[in-house]
């Protein structure tokens, strides 16, 4: 529901109109071309993923069943792209206490994922595991990422230890590139079961290869619906007509509204479930459309500011400033129709006004209310802002919310003129840390950092 990023709803002093969008839709339909002509070149590996996965499913499915009663614990050692969709998958899908209670895991093994170096996190959480009924899965595209490779060095100590060196392979799975960096290799050498990340897809658009779809095959989610509701969402994208096709629309929203000056595009689900895939998408659009140069080397620093919220709580800490402050944001709120528990408000206290009026009605009301209340709020402050309902929660829908944000990220970054898919920022980082810890090859960045006043 795009309504309240138009004048009509918020003021012409910060609202659109449909006459801009009109305007400037051929270069949404160019990005669109553009990106179906990358696709036919083989360089959308993320748009295969909903079709070409048949045998992999397949794969994971029965490693799940024959794995999932030999341990209690699986825990995902990956970090960025590698950890956020296993993340956002599991908080949406599985009870939200699922790692608290056997009856909410229906047979299925405790999930983590250790996503950080901070050795008070690795430690707390290695202390609470028993080594012979835990399962790692190393997650590294490139197979060399310090903090999941570090990780995955504590790990396997922790593992050998307990069951013996020959034995360790068994507790581990990795995923990653099939022919290049050092997790493969390692895997080889240790037995270890592989899954393969396609070259041609970015760690922040794989959430439905088996980064994302091991994990979610180990806590019973049901991975091949993940992928129709991706499929599903695929046919509404290719579609050429703008009006159309919500990602072609909310692309060029998003663009044309950054370059009104919105520069913070928030993104806010009323849903606990959905809470995570705002985490999720915050990475998809920093790293995808925060660059320093254009397509054609000229320095042009530029990218969106995404921000993750969550309704109704968040009306409590951020929404007087998306209300009051700066005319800097565009916000995205996620809504859902239906919630899988109504649970109605106790009625009591009837001659007490304040509180009587909540009885009868119930929490799936209230939290829907108070979203179209956060909305009108906004539209009487002259606040852009735009709707994604889903029907229900579940994995159709939630391969579709993946896919339609990963579209539009990249029609966003056709219009920005912007390589899309790359991360020379985050590499750079990498390789600095690679320098000072000494590895070989990167003394370059060791002598930078040495020369360097910051330490
Ligand atoms: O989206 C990306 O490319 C990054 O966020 C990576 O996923 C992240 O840096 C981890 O990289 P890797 O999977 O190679 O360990």
């Amino acid at each position: 529901d795009i309504n309240n990023v138009f004048a009509e709803m918020i003021g012409k002093e910060h609202g659109m109109t449909v006459e801009e969008l009109e305007e400037a839709k051929d270069k949404a339909l160019k990005a669109h071309q553009n990106i179906l002509k990358a696709e036919a070149e083989g360089e959308m590996g993320f748009m295969e993923l909903p079709y070409k996965q048949k045998e992999v499913v397949n794969e994971l499915k029965e490693t799940a069943e024959k794995l999932k009663d030999k341990f209690d614990n699986f825990v995902v050692l990956g970090i960025g792209g590698s950890a956020l969709g296993n993340i956002a998958v599991q908080t949406a899908i599985n009870d939200p206490h699922y790692n608290l209670f056997k009856e909410a895991r229906n047979g299925y093994p405790r999930l983590f994922v250790s996503d950080n170096v901070d050795p008070e996190g690795i430690k707390a959480l290695l202390d609470k595991l028993d080594p012979e009924k835990t399962l790692f899965n190393v997650i590294s595209k490139s197979g060399s990422t310090a903090e999941t490779m570090s990780q995955f060095l504590l790990a396997r100590k922790f593992v050998a230890d307990a069951v013996g060196e020959e034995k360790v392979g068994e507790h581990f799975i990795a995923t990653t590139s099939k022919d290049s960096g050092y997790l493969i290799e390692i895997a080889e050498r240790e037995g270890m079961k592989k899954f393969f990340i396609p070259d041609n897809v970015g760690g922040r658009f794989s959430v439905l290869t088996p980064v994302g779809l091991l994990s979610a095959a180990m806590t019973g989610v049901d991975i091949e619906e993940l992928l129709e509701g991706a499929a599903y969402m695929d046919q509404i994208c290719r579609k050429s007509d703008f009006w159309e096709n919500p990602a072609l629309v909310n692309g060029l929203i998003q663009y044309l509204a950054y370059k009104k000056g919105k520069v913070m595009s928030v993104m806010m689900p009323y849903s606990d479930r959905l809470r995570d895939v705002a985490d999720w998408y915050r990475q998809l659009w920093a790293e995808s459309l925060g660059k320093e140069v254009d397509r054609q080397g000229n320095t042009v620093n530029v990218g969106p500011t995404p921000i993750k919220a969550l309704g109704a709580t968040d009306q409590h800490s951020q929404a007087q400033l998306y209300m009051e402050g700066p005319f800097d944001k565009i916000i995205t709120f996620l809504e859902v129709e239906n919630f899988a528990e109504e649970l109605e408000i106790p009625g009591a206290y009837k001659d007490l006004d304040g509180v009587g009026y909540l009885g009868g009605h119930s929490f799936a009301e209230l939290i829907n209310t108070e979203k179209w209340a956060t909305e009108l709020a906004l539209n009487k402050r002259n606040r852009m802002n735009q709707t994604v309902k889903v029907p229900e929660v579940n994995e159709f829908t939630l391969g579709q919310l993946f896919y339609f944000f990963e579209f539009q990220t990249a029609v966003t970054g056709e219009l920005l003129n912007i390589n899309t898919f790359n991360q020379p920022g985050v590499e750079l980082g990498k390789n600095y840390t690679y320098g000072i810890f000494g590895r070989d090859g990167y003394q370059d960045k060791k002598d930078e950092f040495d020369s360097s006043a910051e330490h």
